[in-house]
């Protein structure tokens, strides 16, 4: 960039593509063009996507694809998954085919609890504190009314409040410590706006308070907001077999299922190999939350957290062979909602939640686990079987043949030519360089 812009965001979007193009590419005319392409040919489809967010001067995509197959409870379905990654959504789709045959996979929410916090300063004594929060915990409820009322009316709303001491950690720190059942949303807002309405509330009662003295009156909200971490809005998806189900290629069903669950316990032991193991389970789970419209820096956060719950960052899934039985699942906290947000906006989205039979927002918390679950189990299989590379270098050997200029005829041949040799970046250059001469 050759120099800073005041007020960029009141340019219009021409004005900004010009802006951006002149001093910040090397090629103006390209990157012109570029950002253009990329334009949805639907004026109001455009439109939509400009009003998302701030500056917007064109589109960003992701495929948009369908692992097919999965067997949930006892119910079909095929899974839309938006993701960069060439072999996320073929492994999906062979774990479901795997799973299809055994049983298919099973679910259950173990909890819908969603959080939020006000953080404040309470220069006063705890039982003072205590007293007054006993006192006006209805009046903060009651302040949420307008807030609460269509949400209470279909059966959500504030579940908890509770006062929390963390003066051990920071003097004079306390919280309101709130839950909610915010049924289908996600939520956020509306968790945000009982949250500032409860700091507002609290901090005009205790001005009013007569048991406080002029200090202890005057209390200091530092912020109120939600947490993405939900420890209590956990859902486990789980798939198990008789060991002798377990049939692989070069290894016997025994070796297999003890390769699997040492897998596991591997990546409970060891962070390093813990996130590199939970890495694939999100490769699964952002590709439907984004497919669906959720927030998937949310679910990401929140997962990892729960991921180190116990004081040190292990294995979101588990695994077990017990009188002949393997089994393999996960358990983890995801906030998401089916309705609010992009979900009536995103025509992708709209067509992604259709595509799944419109779910409730606790049915895609399970599509979601299993999709998680599914890439674990199709990562570790190959892991412990043939090495990830040869299927992954596969499905990466189209990005390479792009790269590298092919034409349609020559990546015909080329995929051809592969089908049973391995595929590394000096092969498919030297069979590509062949091929031309
Ligand atoms: C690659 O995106 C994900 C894996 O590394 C996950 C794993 O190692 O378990 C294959």
């Amino acid at each position: 960039m050759k120099a800073p812009i005041e007020g960029f965001s009141r340019l219009t979007k021409a004005q900004k593509i010009e802006w951006i193009a002149e001093n910040c590419t090397e090629n103006p005319k390209q990157t012109k063009q570029i950002l253009k392409r990329y334009w949805n040919s639907d004026p109001a489809v455009q439109k939509l996507h400009d009003e998302f967010i701030e500056n917007t001067i064109s589109n960003y995509y992701l495929p948009f694809a369908i692992a097919p197959n999965f067997y949930i409870n006892d119910e079909f379905y095929a899974i839309p998954m938006a993701i960069e990654e060439s072999s996320v959504v073929a492994a999906a789709s062979k774990a479901a085919k795997f799973w299809l045959y055994r049983g298919g996979f099973k679910t259950e929410i173990l909890g819908t609890e969603k959080v939020g916090q006000v953080h404040f300063m309470f220069g006063g004594g705890t039982e003072k504190l205590k007293g007054f929060f006993d006192k006006i915990k209805q009046d903060l409820i009651k302040s949420t009314a307008s807030i609460t009322k269509n949400m209470e009316k279909r059966g959500g709303g504030i579940t908890e409040i509770e006062l929390r001491d963390k003066t051990d950690a920071i003097p004079n720190y306390f919280q309101l410590h709130c839950t909610f059942e915010t049924l289908d949303a996600m939520g956020a807002n509306f968790i945000n706006s009982c949250l500032e309405q409860f700091a507002v509330t609290l901090k005009e009662k205790a001005r009013s308070y007569s048991l406080f003295d002029e200090k202890e009156r005057d209390i200091e909200v530092v912020m109120s907001i939600l947490s993405n971490y939900v420890p209590n809005c956990i859902v486990k998806a789980e798939v198990s077999c008789p060991v002798e189900q377990l049939n692989e290629d070069n290894l016997s069903p025994e070796d297999f299922a003890k390769k699997m669950v040492q897998a596991v316990q591997i990546a409970k032991v060891d962070p390093h190999r813990a996130v590199t193991h939970n890495k694939g389970i999100m490769n699964g789970i952002d590709a439907v939350v984004l497919a669906t419209g959720n927030d998937f820096r949310a679910v990401e956060a929140g997962i990892h957290a729960y991921a180190a719950k116990d004081g040190s960052y292990s294995s979101l899934t588990h695994a077990s062979v017990q009188d002949g039985i393997f089994r393999f699942w996960i358990e983890i906290p995801l906030a998401l909602g089916t309705v609010g947000g992009l979900t009536s906006i995103h025509p992708l989205v709209k067509l992604a939640l259709e595509i799944l039979q419109n779910p409730t927002a606790k049915e895609l918390m399970q599509i979601v686990a299993v999709a998680g679950l599914a890439q674990n189990f199709a990562a570790l299989r190959s892991l412990v079987t043939t090495g990830i590379q040869k299927g992954h270098m596969k499905m990466h050997l189209m990005n390479l043949l792009n790269q590298m200029g092919a034409t349609e005829d020559e990546k015909t041949k080329l995929v051809n030519y592969f089908k049973d040799k391995t595929v590394t970046n000096a092969s498919v250059k030297e069979a590509l360089e062949n091929h031309r001469t």
